[in-house]
């Protein structure tokens, strides 16, 4: 049993994290996040003066701690790059990785996302990264800056990288199922192509997977979690048709708009979740699963998130186009994560 001070535990997977470290016998003490904001015009690697004031309380908050988990940030994908962004996703992940060094802690497990590697062909372990969005890149910061930490050798970090996170409750899975029911379903190919998508059960149990080794690597990639385009549809409109797009026409299409992209990041997060469902993208296996780690739940599991999804919205009261009908946009006009 390991004291384990919890950062986030107000959050989707913050709480997540919170019921498995509890289940797997830690005691789990949650703590608030600092709230930091730091100029990011060139999200240069300089974020201390803004997180100085915070260190000292901040590390006395550790005392007697055997290991951090930060699942704090601010998980908004289609978000225009500000100082509360480059504050929360990646001065204040380096202000924790201080304060435990400062402190003596000696793990820190901190919840990255795939989306640092966005545009790679295939995801893996590796420090290479293809940010698409101000989002990613303040999450790339972010492992930058923990990179650097633990370099120190004084703290052993482990960037965890989950890929787009669904569950019962969360708008981005209701937004996604309702666009599903009411859009016509398109890929390009056979709609066999693997889609990095995670339930968030099995992200608690990948974070407690992670602290139950004596050590683990700089990068944990969230396992595959075997589905396609063509069975993330299914599992959400049963039934309905999966129409093949042009490859070439597609990739022109979200070239096109790239540009624009550069300085509409909401654009940016669409195209990039449009070339997730259209073209998939594929993963290497990582450390958890050479470990033998085995994802707790299945496919009944997401068939149950969309049931539960379809029971609360009901045909009739689904969003019109427009209204929460994209699998990106929320009602406040924001999103979760999505690479
Ligand atoms: N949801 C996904 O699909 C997904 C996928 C991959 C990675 N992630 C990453 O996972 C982390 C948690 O995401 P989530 O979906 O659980 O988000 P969430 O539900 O919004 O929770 C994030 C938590 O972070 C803290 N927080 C809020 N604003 C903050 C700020 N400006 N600076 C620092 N902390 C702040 C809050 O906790 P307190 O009030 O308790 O401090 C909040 O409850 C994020 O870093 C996100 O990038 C999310």
């Amino acid at each position: 049993m390991t004291r384990i001070a919890l950062f986030g535990a107000t959050g989707f997977i913050g709480a997540a994290c919170a019921a498995a470290l509890a289940g797997a016998g830690h005691e789990v003490l949650p703590r608030p996040a600092r709230r930091l904001w730091v100029d990011g015009e060139a999200l240069t690697p300089a974020p201390q003066r803004a997180y100085r004031p915070h260190l000292a309380g901040l590390a006395a908050e550790l005392d007697g701690v055997g290991a951090v988990v930060n699942a704090a940030g601010v998980a908004m994908s289609a978000a225009r790059l500000s100082p509360g962004l480059v504050g929360g996703n990646a001065a204040w992940p380096r202000l924790l990785a201080d304060a435990c060094e400062q402190t003596g802690v000696p793990r820190l497990v901190h919840v990255s996302t795939a989306a640092v590697q966005g545009r790679s062909a295939r995801l893996d372990e590796s420090l290479r990264y293809a940010p698409v969005t101000p989002y990613a890149r303040s999450k790339t910061l972010g492992e930058q800056l923990l990179r650097d930490a633990a370099a120190g050798g004084r703290v052993e970090v482990t960037l965890y990288r989950p890929p787009s996170v669904h569950g019962p409750g969360r708008r981005m899975t209701s937004a996604f199922a309702a666009f599903c029911q009411r859009w016509p379903l398109v890929t390009c190919g056979d709609g066999n192509q693997p889609v990095p998508v995670a339930l968030i059960g099995n992200i608690g149990a990948a974070v407690a997977a992670i602290l139950a080794a004596d050590s683990a690597p700089l990068v944990v990639s969230h396992p595959y979690e075997g589905h396609t385009v063509r069975t993330l549809y299914e599992t959400f409109a049963p039934g309905r048709p999966l129409r093949t797009l042009p490859t070439r026409v597609v990739r022109g299409l979200l070239r096109a708009a790239e540009p624009s992209g550069q300085w509409l990041p909401p654009l940016s997060a669409l195209c990039r979740r449009a070339e997730l469902l259209l073209f998939g993208q594929g993963q290497e296996p990582g450390w958890l699963e050479a470990r033998g780690f085995r994802l707790p739940l299945g496919q009944p599991a997401w068939d149950e998130v969309a049931a539960a999804v379809h029971r609360r919205s009901p045909p009739g009261d689904r969003p019109a186009h427009g209204a929460g009908g994209s699998p990106l946009r929320h009602a406040d006009g924001h999103t979760s994560d999505n690479h």
